[in-house]
């Protein structure tokens, strides 16, 4: 049995496992036959153990890669995104013609929004409804990660680049090739990256960190942000020639409180889809509900109407949701001062009960923190890597404290 038929039936019982092919001599057309049949690499005797090394790496780089695709794949596959789009105003209208016009295309299209309007959906619709579909659609958040992390996330770097690079990483944009890379909080990118990415755009190359040689990859680009981008332009914080190229077309989400038409048709939905993934009899909201439901502002947009339904479901009753709406809307019934009501706690001494000082200090410090990242995030309309940045506090810390205190919910 000679290599060939080796590597033939290797590749018959075990066709994930990677084969690197040895062979005394190299005829093309041996070469040839050995890459068809499967084989990741092809040597020539004599060869050097790093030739061997390195050919070894590759193939189980290349495996890593599939699977990771795959996986993917899988996952794009499975749950399609639901992207409700109801008729009800014109500029819900003109989204729907625009994700119509150029999903199917490779443009690059800029969604705006404020938090929670459903940007990371209408990317996930535009992919689907392409024919990259069949290919990853990858998701990077520009905030989540300081700029040098950023930038080996997005462009990945090689062995040795820094301390620490023990082997090579590949970038989201490699990974993205042939499908769809989705750069969500575009608006919070550091310029030095900006200039890198304007660069993919540009001639849809890049080289990896300490790398010499140019990765070409075919990516289609979404960007989200609920930043003023032209601001961050005037202040030079965002680059302008970056920005006219993200934005070729603009998909712009309007805020919830803004097209309150949408609301019957978006509970219906979120009724329906709960109600079957938490297998509980499907009901119908009473009109005094959907009254409270379309006079709400929504400052969470559809993501905390979303959490309101599944609440709603989850428990079995509307009666907590409504309440919990009519306490967000007067959020500010004085915790405190009846925390520090002293004709209370003249009360409670000379019952001799004692007062616990340190849980009276720990409530009103927590009431005080609730208090003030709400009212940071509402002026910063909820752009969270803004609001961390007043708070001075880091992005992660801001998204536990904000769940902590039930100012959001986490996905
Ligand atoms: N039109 C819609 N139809 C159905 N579900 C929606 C719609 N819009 C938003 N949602 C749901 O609301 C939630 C928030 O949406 P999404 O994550 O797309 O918002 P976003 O604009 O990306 O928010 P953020 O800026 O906070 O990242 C998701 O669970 C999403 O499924
Ligand atoms: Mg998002």
């Amino acid at each position: 049995m000679d290599g060939l038929e080796t590597l033939r039936r290797i590749k018959k019982r075990l066709p994930d496992v990677p084969v690197v092919m040895l062979s005394g001599h190299g005829h093309a057309r041996t070469i040839v036959e050995a890459m068809q049949l499967g084989a990741s690499d092809f040597l020539r005797k004599p060869f050097e153990v790093e030739e061997l090394e390195l050919a070894f790496q590759k193939a189980l780089e290349n495996r890593a890669l599939r699977q990771e695709v795959e996986e993917l794949r899988g996952r794009a596959g499975k749950n399609r995104t639901e992207l409700i789009l109801s008729d009800e105003d014109d500029k819900m209208r003109e989204v729907r013609e625009v994700i119509e016009q150029v999903a199917d295309t490779d443009i690059t299209v800029l969604i705006r929004g404020e938090s929670g309007t459903g940007k990371e959906n209408v990317a996930r619709t535009l992919h689907e409804q392409s024919d990259r579909s069949g290919k990853p659609f990858v998701k990077v958040n520009c905030a989540a990660l300081p700029s040098e992390l950023l930038e080996s996330e997005l462009f990945g770097f090689e062995k040795g680049a820094f301390t620490g690079a023990q082997k090579r990483k590949l970038g989201k944009f490699e990974y993205a090739n042939k499908g769809t890379i989705f750069l969500d909080e575009i608006g919070e990118m550091s310029p030095a990256l900006q200039a890198k990415l304007l660069q993919v755009l540009q001639d849809g190359e890049f080289s990896r960190l300490g790398g010499e040689s140019d990765v070409m990859v075919d990516t289609r680009i979404l960007a989200a942000t609920n930043r003023n981008l032209e601001d961050a332009v005037q202040k030079g914080e965002f680059r302008e020639d970056l920005y006219y190229r993200l934005n070729v077309v603009t998909i712009a989400m309007p805020p919830l409180r803004d097209r309150k038409g949408a609301v019957p048709l978006l509970a219906d939905h979120f009724l329906r889809k709960f109600a079957e993934e938490y297998k509980k009899e499907p009901r119908q909201l009473s009109p005094e509900t959907m009254e409270v439901l379309t006079s709400y502002h929504w400052p969470g947009n559809v993501r905390e109407f979303e959490n309101m339904i599944r609440r709603m479901i989850v428990l079995g009753s509307e009666q907590a949701v409504l309440q919990e709406i009519a306490q967000r809307e007067a959020p500010e019934i004085d915790e405190v001062s009846s925390l520090l009501d002293l004709g209370a706690l003249g009360a409670e001494l000379a019952n001799g009960n004692g007062v616990d000082l340190k849980q009276i200090a720990k409530k009103a410090a927590r009431v005080a923190e609730k208090r003030v990242i709400a009212k940071v995030l509402q002026e910063t309309r909820w752009n969270r890597k803004e609001a961390a940045e007043r708070l001075k506090i880091s992005y992660k810390a801001l998204l536990y404290k904000m769940k902590e205190n039930g100012l959001a919910e986490s996905r």
